[in-house]
Parts: C-alpha cells; sequence; structure tokens
C-alpha cells in the first residue's frame, strides 16, 4: 500500500515511442522528461482527440515562503494584528502567479495559434485551461502523445515522456498536463465502465473508534445520575463510563442554557467519510443523557460530491455517532454542520486521498491551486468526479460551494508514509490558508501510539506498521502539518476521580493494543510557536531512542527512531476512553482520539460563541496563543504511547510527543480567548 503510492512516478520498464516527430527547435528546451519511460503509456492517441490541457503557473515562490510569517501575524497573541484574517481573495492574490508569469504565458500560448477566447483562467489565478487536439498539442510542446490502453475499469492515462517549452516560458510554467504527469480520458466514450475494484485502498483510519464494552440495554431513568440496566451512573463512575457531566467535570464548564439564543454563523464543523450518523441513535442517546436536546436534533447538511447521511440505525456508524453525540452536550443550543463528503464508491475506500475534495469544496481555488509539483487533486490519489461508476456522483467536482464554518474536526486521518510527500505539502498549505482565514481545524492524533495500525489492519499481521525495519516510528497525517490543531487523547485510570489527573491514554485491547498517537514529523520541521517548547522537553527530558534529523530515516546510521527536527504531535489532548454513546441503537463505550477531537473542538466553538457576544471574531489557528500559555492546560505528567516494539514515548511535566500541552481548563481557555483582540 504504502510502495505502490510512493512509486508512481519512478517505475522502471521498457516501452516503444519515445522518438518524437517533429524537430525541436534550439528556442526550446526539455521542461519535464521521466528518467524511464511511463510503463504504462504505450499507444498514440489519434491526432483528432482533444485533450484538456492544463498549463499550470509557477506560484508565487517567496509566498510559500513567506506563509508561515503571514499565519502568525494574525495568530500570534502578540501581533498587533492578531484576529485580523485575510479574505480569501486577498490569499488568492497572495498565493496567486504574478502578473509577469501570467502575462509571459498567455503571450506564448497567444503567438501559437491558441486564441485568448480559447482559454479559461482558473479563479484561483494558477492555470490557463484549454481543449487542443492531439496534433495541435504535439505542435506546441514538441512531444507525441499516447495512452495505456485501458478503458473498462478506469478509462485511459493519456501522457508523454517528455516535453518541451520555449526557453523564455519555463520559469513562468509549473507543469503541463497531460504530459509527464498523465490526464485520465474516456477515450471511448461509448464504452462501459465496470466498477473497479479499490486499487489504492485507503488506509485504515487510525482515528475509527472500536465499539467497546456494551453497556445493557433498558435505560429508565436520569437525573443527576444515570440509571443503564441496573447500572447506577455519577460522576463517581467516570472511570468506566464517561458520561456528559463527567466531561464538564474533567474541564470544568456547564451545559450552555438549552434556551439561550446562539449566533447564526457559528455552527461547528464536523467533517465525516464513508461512516453515517443515524437520526435514531442521536434521539436515544438525548433521551437517555441529555433531555434538554430535542429529539430530531440534527446537523445542517453541507455534504459533498454525492454524499448522502443519514442512515438507518442497523448502519449507523461508530464515528459519526460519536462525534456528534459527544459535539451536542458541549454546545448545544449551537448547531453543527456535518461535511458528509465523497461519493459512496470513493466515501468507501475507492480512493487513498480523503482530504482534498472536501478542501476543494471549502476552497474554490484549492481545485486547481499549484504548489510542490502538485496542481489540483491528484487523479492517481484522489476521487475523480463526475464518478461514471453505477451510482456515482455524476456532477463536476464541487469547488468553493461551502463557506467553512469557524471551528471544524476531523477524526480521520492516514499515516505519512501512505501518500507523497508533496501531496501533504500541497495540502498542508491549504489549512495554512484556512487559518489565515480564520478556520481553527482540529485533528485526532490517531490511536496506534508511535506506530501504525500492524500490516494496516486492527489484527496482529506480521508488521507492527512502522517504518525502515519495521522499527521507526511512524507518524500520522494531517496531523503532522503544522498549521492545525492535533488533539491526543487522555484517559481517568480506573479508579480514579473526574477530580484526579487523566493520564495518557494506553489500553491493551482484545485484538487492538491502542494508545494516543504522537511522535515528530518526518516532513514537517519545527513550527516557530512549537521550537521552544520542543527545546525544553528535549533539554528536561530526553528520551533515550536514538534519532535522525531531516526526516532521514532510511539513512540513519545510527538506528534513529525518530525525526528530531520534526513538528510535534499532538498539540493538546482531551478524553479518550469509556465515552457513553448510543451507536446502532447500543448504549456503547467508544475509544479514541476520534473522541478527543471533537470535545476539543466543541470547547474552542463555545468560546468563539462568547467572544462574538463581545463582538469579536473567530480565531483561524490557535496554536500561538495556546503555546504561549501552557498555563490554561491541565499538564498530563503519567502516561506512554507504545509502539514499534517500544514504550514510545513518556508524559512527562510541559509538552511532549503524547498529549502535548494537556487537557483545556476550560474557563482560563475562555478568559484568555475573550483577553484577546
Ligand atoms: C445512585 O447512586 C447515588 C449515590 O451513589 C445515590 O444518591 C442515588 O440515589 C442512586 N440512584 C439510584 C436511582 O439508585
Ligand atoms: C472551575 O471554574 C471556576 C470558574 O468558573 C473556578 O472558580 C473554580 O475554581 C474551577 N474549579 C477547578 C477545580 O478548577
Ligand atoms: C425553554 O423553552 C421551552 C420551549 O420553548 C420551554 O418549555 C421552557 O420552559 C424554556 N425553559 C427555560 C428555562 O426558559
Ligand atoms: C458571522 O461571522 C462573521 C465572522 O466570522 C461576523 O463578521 C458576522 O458579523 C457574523 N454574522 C452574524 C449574523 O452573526
Ligand atoms: C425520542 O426518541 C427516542 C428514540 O427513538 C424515543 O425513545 C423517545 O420516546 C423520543 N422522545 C420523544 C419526546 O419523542
Ligand atoms: C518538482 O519537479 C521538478 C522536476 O519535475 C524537480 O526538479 C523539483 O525538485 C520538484 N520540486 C518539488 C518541490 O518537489
Ligand atoms: C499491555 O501488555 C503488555 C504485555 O502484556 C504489558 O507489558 C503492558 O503493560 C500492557 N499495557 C497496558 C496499558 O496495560
Ligand atoms: C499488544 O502489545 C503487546 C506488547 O505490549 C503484544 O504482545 C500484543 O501482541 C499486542 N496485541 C495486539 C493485538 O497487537
Ligand atoms: C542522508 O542523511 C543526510 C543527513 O541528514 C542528508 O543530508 C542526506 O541527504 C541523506 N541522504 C539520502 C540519500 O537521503
Amino acid at each position: 500500500m504504502h510502495v505502490g503510492v510512493l512509486t508512481f512516478v519512478h517505475i522502471a520498464a521498457t516501452l516503444a515511442g519515445t522518438a518524437l516527430g517533429l524537430a525541436v527547435p534550439h528556442t526550446h528546451a526539455v521542461h519535464e522528461r521521466r528518467r524511464v519511460p511511463h510503463p504504462r503509456i504505450n499507444q498514440r492517441v489519434s491526432a483528432d482527440v482533444l485533450l484538456p490541457m492544463r498549463v499550470g503557473l509557477k506560484a508565487n515562490a517567496e509566498a510559500l515562503r513567506s506563509a508561515e510569517d503571514w499565519l502568525m501575524e494574525v495568530s500570534h497573541p502578540s501581533s498587533p494584528k492578531f484576529g485580523q484574517h485575510w479574505t480569501s481573495a486577498e490569499v488568492i492574490e497572495a498565493f496567486g502567479p504574478s502578473s509577469e508569469t501570467i502575462e509571459t504565458v498567455a503571450a506564448w500560448l497567444g503567438e501559437s495559434g491558441i486564441a485568448k477566447e480559447r482559454i479559461t483562467h482558473s479563479d484561483n489565478k494558477g492555470w490557463f485551461a484549454f481543449d487542443a487536439t492531439v496534433e495541435e498539442a504535439e505542435r506546441l510542446l514538441h512531444t507525441e502523445f499516447f495512452h495505456d490502453g485501458i478503458e473498462e475499469d478506469r478509462g485511459s492515462m493519456v501522457g508523454c515522456n517528455e516535453y518541451h517549452l520555449p526557453k523564455h516560458i519555463q520559469d513562468h510554467v509549473d507543469y503541463i498536463t497531460p504530459g509527464v504527469r498523465g490526464t485520465l480520458m474516456d477515450l471511448h466514450p461509448s464504452s462501459q465502465w465496470k466498477r473497479a475494484a479499490a486499487e489504492g485502498k485507503r488506509a485504515t483510519s487510525p482515528s475509527t473508534p472500536r465499539h467497546g464494552k456494551l453497556m445493557p440495554k433498558g435505560a429508565k431513568l436520569r437525573n443527576v445520575d444515570v440509571v443503564v440496566g441496573g447500572l447506577n451512573l455519577t460522576l463517581d463512575t467516570c472511570d468506566e463510563y464517561v458520561l456528559p457531566e463527567c466531561i464538564q467535570a474533567l474541564y470544568n464548564f456547564t451545559a450552555p442554557e438549552p434556551n439561550s439564543t446562539v449566533s447564526a454563523n457559528n455552527s461547528l464543523g464536523i467533517f465525516e467519510e464513508g461512516d453515517f450518523y443515524a437520526q435514531d441513535d442521536f434521539d436515544t442517546f438525548f433521551t437517555l443523557l441529555t433531555p434538554y436536546i430535542p429529539n430530531g436534533t440534527h446537523p445542517i447538511h453541507d455534504f459533498v460530491d454525492g454524499a448522502k447521511a443519514p442512515v438507518v440505525q442497523a448502519l449507523a456508524g461508530g464515528e459519526s455517532d460519536l462525534d456528534f453525540e459527544l459535539a451536542y452536550p458541549i454546545i448545544y443550543p449551537q448547531t453543527t454542520t456535518l461535511y458528509q463528503t465523497d461519493d459512496l464508491y470513493y466515501a468507501e475506500g475507492g480512493a487513498s486521498g480523503i482530504f482534498n475534495t472536501f478542501l476543494d469544496a471549502l476552497d474554490g481555488s484549492y481545485c486547481t491551486y499549484s504548489a510542490y509539483n502538485e496542481t489540483g487533486d491528484d487523479p492517481t490519489l484522489d476521487p475523480v468526479y463526475p464518478d461514471p461508476r453505477p451510482g456515482g456522483y455524476k456532477g463536476e467536482l464541487e469547488c468553493g460551494v461551502y463557506e467553512p464554518t469557524n471551528v471544524i474536526t476531523i477524526s480521520y486521518g492516514v499515516y505519512e508514509n501512505d501518500l507523497p510527500y508533496y501531496y501533504q505539502e500541497r495540502q498542508c498549505n491549504e489549512f495554512l490558508k484556512l487559518g489565515l482565514q480564520g478556520v481553527s481545524i482540529f485533528v485526532a492524533s490517531g490511536d496506534t501510539g508511535v506506530g501504525g495500525y500492524p500490516d494496516g489492519t486492527y489484527g496482529d499481521g506480521p508488521a507492527y506498521g512502522c517504518l525502515r525495519d519495521d522499527d521507526v516510528f511512524a507518524p500520522t497525517q494531517p496531523n503532522s502539518c503544522p498549521w492545525l490543531t492535533n488533539v491526543g487523547a487522555t484517559q481517568i485510570n480506573s479508579g480514579s476521580s473526574v477530580y484526579d489527573a487523566e493520564v495518557a491514554a494506553d489500553q491493551n485491547l482484545s485484538g487492538f493494543n491502542y494508545s494516543s498517537s504522537g511522535g515528530f514529523s518526518n516532513i514537517f520541521g519545527i513550527p516557530s510557536y512549537q521550537t521552544d517548547a520542543i527545546a525544553t522537553y528535549f533539554a528536561d527530558h530526553d528520551p533515550s531512542y536514538p534519532y535522525y534529523y531531516d526526516g532521514n530515516y532510511l539513512n540513519a546510521t545510527n538506528g534513529g527512531l525518530y525525526n528530531r527536527n520534526g513538528r510535534g504531535i499532538p498539540d493538546v489532548a482531551a478524553n479518550g476512553l469509556n465515552l457513553a454513546v448510543v451507536v446502532e441503537g447500543d448504549f456503547t463505550l467508544e475509544d479514541g482520539t476520534s473522541a478527543s477531537s471533537p470535545i476539543f473542538a466543541s470547547l474552542i466553538n463555545r468560546i468563539i460563541e462568547e467572544r462574538i457576544k463581545v463582538g469579536k471574531g473567530s480565531l483561524g489557528f490557535i496554536n500561538p496563543t495556546l503555546y504561549a500559555n501552557p498555563q490554561v492546560f491541565h499538564d498530563i505528567t503519567a502516561g506512554y504511547n507504545p509502539g514499534c516494539g517500544t514504550l514510545g514515548f513518556e508524559a512527562v511535566s510541559g509538552w511532549d510527543p503524547v498529549t502535548g500541552l494537556g487537557t483545556p481548563d476550560y474557563p482560563q481557555l475562555l478568559e484568555l480567548f475573550l483577553g484577546l483582540p
């Protein structure tokens, strides 16, 4: 799975057809060339086929270098511009290509016979699009186009092994598709598509919750205590059954007044994919645990690319039900917004990229944004729409159809090594842009300690799901992106009370060793806001493991296990063990950082609600404020996150790569954020 994705452009094979039909003028030079010909393209495309040409314009390289500074300017609590978030137009302007680039490339296309009227300039300014016959495109790029002849499953990949551009254009063009990167095309529109077997199977979400011990059914009474099937649940049983009241006591807040009026535009955004809520489960949960929330309370449906929800109770998903049943008791009467994403084929594993289509729906400019050698969604990793499969979403990819909510929580993810690094860098840059625009994003850190799922599954496969010789720690993604808030999990130890300190979540469960994911990214360096915290951690609590630098675990001659100069994971933590929820009609306990992220995100959503009441705005990227104010957390100083045959890291005083800064102290967090502009 890992290898398949990473080696896509490096496969060696022999193949005919590299000779060029046309002499290349001396004014031109090779712009892109495969080191070895593409193994899967070998048949010429007929001269009259229309190709959807895309010319990716070089983005302002300066913008990528300045991006962190721009984000800090609006997010650092000591910055005079704190909270002065950007509009989307300002973001597009800042990150797009320069006007010189736009004009130079447009002039070249015009001189080459591509009339202005045929060219579309994308809204994000990042590319020119036009249709050209193969003959025309081959003349323009001094190349020959081939395809791989595969039609039945997925259409044909059209591409070339090298192409040429005028030398004066090269500095302005990122790359062109179809080109060395192929474009997937249906060359025979009449051919029937068959439902393709999921090629790159989605890695199991590290945050998929586990159905835990079943509580006896037959709830009857609820006042301050809950009696479920003879169990008298109170604050004294929070070590076994985490009710909404337990979370309130842990983090010192009360449920909002259910009749209070709330801001119309501060709905809590919750991302789901391939897992669906059931209204009956919500209603049973409300009836048992939060009777002040009326039956029928449900999220606003912002569904992306053919996604559907809810489902009947028997098909309810443990992730969706959990996320909402944790959020509602914290924020109700504030509303939630469900970003259910992708049609069923893709949502259930037909693509390995989970978040790009969602980000496209929030930011139309991302659909075609070029950065880190990638423009738009990656057709080899992300869903491709329209989806011609039976039942597939037949519309065009949705771009910019929803306003992002002020807060978004995501309890899904994979591992850094499941996806190409450049893909993750481009996606991370989008999280940064959302932060610039005032959106706070929370992501569950994962449930597999410093390692991965053994063999990519819950089972006890041959491997731990770790890197190199199955020994190097495996960071999670998208958590490793420095521009979002990464939430790890804690637990109330058995026999402890809600007023005792929580410890890092770490449990040997039947069939699955659960511990809160943490560690150091192999892709992203230490962001400025985290520098001091990480330096202090290494100075005071240096873990004994050997390490390497710059993500170079493959050539770490000392057997290094983690990246010494990578972004630290997680930032914060919240409870993630024994959460009482209703799923598929059963009163159930669930575990996972999947619980921690919605809990933390809900608290921040409430704080934004309080800010709106006093005329202040959303918070955007909150990490710089959090790291500058560790006193607003309950520091977690016990527990480990085992994995890769080790104990993992240890939770210690101050920031650590197990529970981050700690769990929230709500009154302190509220005071801190109300005090900022
Ligand atoms: C549940 O236990 C508490 C104290 O532990 C007690 O006050 C309460 O009456 C009990 N409730 C029921 C319904 O048994
Ligand atoms: C809980 O918060 C209140 C303020 O809302 C504070 O007075 C109290 O001391 C806090 N309790 C704990 C245990 O921190
Ligand atoms: C809240 O509203 C409901 C119905 O609108 C009403 O029955 C109830 O008395 C109200 N409660 C409070 C505390 O205002
Ligand atoms: C909605 O939120 C924005 C900031 O996120 C604020 O400027 C605007 O006033 C809010 N509108 C309403 C109706 O609350
Ligand atoms: C709400 O729904 C639950 C589950 O379907 C049901 O048991 C309960 O009676 C309903 N309550 C009301 C007031 O309709
Ligand atoms: C982009 O691709 C070019 C060659 O196609 C390569 O030289 C360059 O290093 C790549 N840049 C990144 C950021 O991956
Ligand atoms: C999990 O099991 C291992 C081996 O049996 C044991 O060493 C470890 O302490 C257990 N961890 C927890 C959290 O119970
Ligand atoms: C859990 O971890 C222990 C070692 O701590 C190991 O012996 C056991 O096989 C693991 N269980 C699973 C299901 O991976
Ligand atoms: C090996 O590691 C060193 C030091 O981190 C780095 O400079 C070098 O590029 C790495 N070599 C390879 C092939 O990754």
